[in-house]
């Protein structure tokens, strides 16, 4: 199997970082299919941590092509101080390790301050967006007036571009009481920075093929998690792109029988960023060990994570969307020492029993967990390598994972460690 898609299943920050970083030491092409600079990626190499928002992961291993696929929206003053960042680490990065695909829509300041304007005035409106302007671009891709990358490389065709972005921006401004844009003072910006984002510019869907039918492998990165998809998450309080896998395809230009093999990250519990419905949350103290034992701050935002059970319905439901091949399970040793531990296996509604999440967001707000209950284990699953390392009670609760969402665990991370993962299946494996 050549290519793998990486995708969250539940409502991001699964720990992909680590399963990506672990994934594209063996890829030749690491790419980003969707998102923005809302993720975050820390990727824990030897003593330095990296964190990511923008960049795909494969950007702190050498001798990989990193790609930024249309899929993606893209903040280029973000872009380029991330960049700089990094390569104060010590990493290079070049137009040969990254390409930006010229159909990329812009993330400009007025996305910015419309995500925070709309989060801020209007409470019944607020989804707890990280506020970095996602889901205003994506609103303008789909509304035909975003500037797009390769839009930078002609001057008359930018003018053109930001007068049709204005006319509409202003209007919805002016309605909210922000001053109107400065449009030369954009433009300024735009003429700017446009020479340092273009050098990376390509035409990405080609250079994916090329890559394709020369053999190499591909590693696509989804960011968020499946509950965050704009179709299939707990809309509206989700993020404005396509998570799910599906998205590998459409958000870089290869075809969908490119994609060999799927892996779902799933953390061992639950945890959510943000408004909106998690039938397994827990506001007590268990959820406050979980928070705390699992370092669950955002690293994007910094905000404290919500905290809750295993939702064993939730993943077999998002595995079923994005067609997942197999699992990652991650934090599992964030579990050790609990007493008991709870699998959510369904819920009830209205005297109803229902075996997946129903649409209508008020009924998923009403949905109470049903709940089967384990032992759990006292000993440490910190670092453990092989099955053999980890408790019966830990094995057996990853065993009932398997069975409740119908797919099996291709790999188990028990620290940030890159080494401290136990592999049952290589993805990459022929
Ligand atoms: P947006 O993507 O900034 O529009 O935010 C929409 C929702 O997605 C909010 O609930 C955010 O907290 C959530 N979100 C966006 N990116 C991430 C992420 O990388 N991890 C977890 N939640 C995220």
């Amino acid at each position: 199997m050549a290519n793998v898609v990486v995708v969250g299943t539940q409502w991001g920050d699964e720990g992909k970082g680590k399963i990506v970083d672990w994934l594209s030491e063996r890829a030749d092409v690491v790419a980003r299919f969707q998102g923005g600079h809302n993720a975050g990626h820390t990727l824990v190499v030897g003593d330095e941590v990296y964190k990511l928002h923008a960049l795909p992961s494969g950007v702190v291993r050498g001798g990989k092509l990193s790609v930024i696929g249309n899929g993606v929206v893209l903040d280029p003053w973000h872009l380029i101080g991330e960049i700089e960042g990094i390569r104060g680490q010590g990493i290079e990065i070049t137009p040969e390790t990254l390409m930006i695909a010229e159909n990329v829509p812009l993330i400009l300041p007025f996305h910015g301050e419309l995500d925070r304007a709309r989060e801020s005035q209007n409470s019944v409106a607020k989804i707890g967006t990280t506020g970095r302007g996602i889901g205003p671009a994506y609103e303008d891709k789909v509304g035909r007036r975003a500037i797009r990358v390769a839009d930078l490389a002609d001057d008359a065709t930018l003018e053109l571009r930001v007068d049709r972005a204005l006319v509409h921006h202003n209007a919805l401004r002016a309605g909210l009481g922000l001053e109107a844009v400065d449009r030369a003072d954009l433009l300024a910006r735009l003429r700017e920075i446009a020479p340092a984002i273009l050098e990376y510019a390509a035409p990405v869907w080609k250079v994916l093929t090329e890559a394709r039918r020369a053999g190499k492998r591909i590693l696509f990165e989804g960011a968020q998690g499946a509950l965050l998809d704009i179709d299939f998450g707990t809309y509206p309080y989700v993020t404005s792109s396509n998570v799910i896998a599906g998205q590998a395809a459409t958000g870089t230009g290869i075809g969908p029988g490119a994609i060999d093999f799927v892996l779902g990250i799933v953390k061992a519990y639950t945890t959510r960023v943000g408004e909106g419905p998690f039938p397994s949350e827990l506001l007590d103290e268990d959820g406050q060990r979980l928070g705390e034992r699992g370092h669950e701050f955002g690293t994007t935002t910094g905000r404290k994570r919500r905290c809750g059970w295993f939702d064993a319905c939730l993943v077999r439901q998002t595995c079923a969307t994005s067609g997942v091949n197999g699992i990652s399970l991650t934090k599992l040793d964030v579990l050790d020492g609990f007493e008991r531990l709870k699998i959510c296996t369904g819920y009830e509604l209205d005297g109803e029993r229902y075996d997946y999440l129903p649409t209508a967001a008020d009924r998923q707000a009403r949905c109470t967990p049903v709940y089967e209950e384990m032992e759990g284990w006292s000993e440490s699953t910190v670092g453990a390598r092989s099955w053999a390392d980890l408790p019966a009670q830990a094995i057996k609760y990853i065993r009932r994972i398997e069975e409740l969402i119908g797919c099996p665990v291709a790999m188990v991370s028990t620290s940030p460690e890159r080494e401290d993962t136990i592999l049952v299946t290589d993805p990459f494996a022929d």
